[in-house]
């Protein structure tokens, strides 16, 4: 009976201790814009367009690089400062890649803003598995991408070329597919997308005028790509970005697609 009783104690201590192990869930932080925190199962830390001390949706108290931790990767989708960001200050504070286009990361590398060997090139369709289990590919999106920079001699910004824009299929260990679409205006391939990479959780942009509206990104979820979630974002940085969850929500109608109710500094286990 004590025997019985010892290896059901014991059995039941080891099953608590996997199941500890198994907590390792990714989370997802929003700062807000298209700015992400993504913490990995497997506790990495990777950047999506980090955005932080100039997003006016940023909290106030989250806005401090070195109060993120440590970051072991950064995502950029394109150039535009509202996107680059912070990704230059953190890849130098962090000695880790930034990954973004690869005109972006040229250019980048050819100024000498960052050494050659933390603004690695990729292209569309290419995928990079940074991580045991975690891999990354960019995707079309519809958009510009330029990128202002100081010049260090005169002082004056300067309009470069920074390739062209991108989406992200992120997929994690557990197998979670993570589409952030950058900025984006429609595009047919968001079917294809949607069908080929089959994403479970998607990032879409719903402000309008330099991005999808409300409209034309209900359209694109709800027909095209048919995410399991969606989480709407970059909205209400500027007076252009006009369209809101409501919106959003209001043209989706009836769906199978759960909308996200984050706002930005909000975390969500997945
Ligand atoms: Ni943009």
């Amino acid at each position: 009976m004590l025997a019985r009783l010892l290896t059901f104690i014991v059995a039941a201590s080891l099953s608590l201790i996997g199941t500890a192990q198994a907590q390792g869930k990714p989370e997802l932080q929003w700062f807000g814009q298209a700015a992400f925190k993504l913490t990995t199962a497997g506790g990495k830390v990777i950047m999506i367009d980090p955005w932080i001390l100039g997003n006016p949706k940023t909290p106030q108290e989250l806005k401090n690089l070195d109060a993120l931790g440590k970051v072991d990767l950064i995502l950029v989708t394109h150039g535009h400062g509202d996107h680059l960001g912070d990704a230059v200050e953190l890849a130098k504070k962090n000695n880790v890649p930034v990954w973004g286009p690869a005109g972006m990361n040229q250019t980048l590398a050819t100024l000498g803003v960052l050494p050659a060997n933390l603004a690695p090139r990729m292209n569309k369709s290419g995928t990079i598995e940074p991580f045991p289990g975690v891999k990354i590919t960019q995707v079309h999106a519809e958009h510009s991408s330029e990128m202002i920079l100081k010049d260090p001699v005169t002082g004056k910004d300067v309009s470069y070329a920074a390739g062209e824009p991108v989406g992200l299929i992120i997929e994690l260990e557990s197998g979670l597919k993570i589409y952030h679409m950058g900025d984006t205006g429609l595009f047919g391939d968001m079917k294809f997308i949607g069908e080929y990479y089959k994403p479970d959780l998607l990032l879409i942009p719903i402000g309008g005028h330099f991005v999808l509206s409300p409209k034309d990104a209900a359209y694109a979820t709800r027909e095209w790509i048919k995410p399991k979630m969606a989480l709407p974002m970059h909205y209400g940085t500027n007076p252009f970005l006009r369209g809101t969850p409501a919106e959003y929500k209001a043209a989706l109608g009836q769906t199978a697609t759960e909308v996200l109710d984050m706002n930005p500094g909000d975390k969500k286990t997945f």
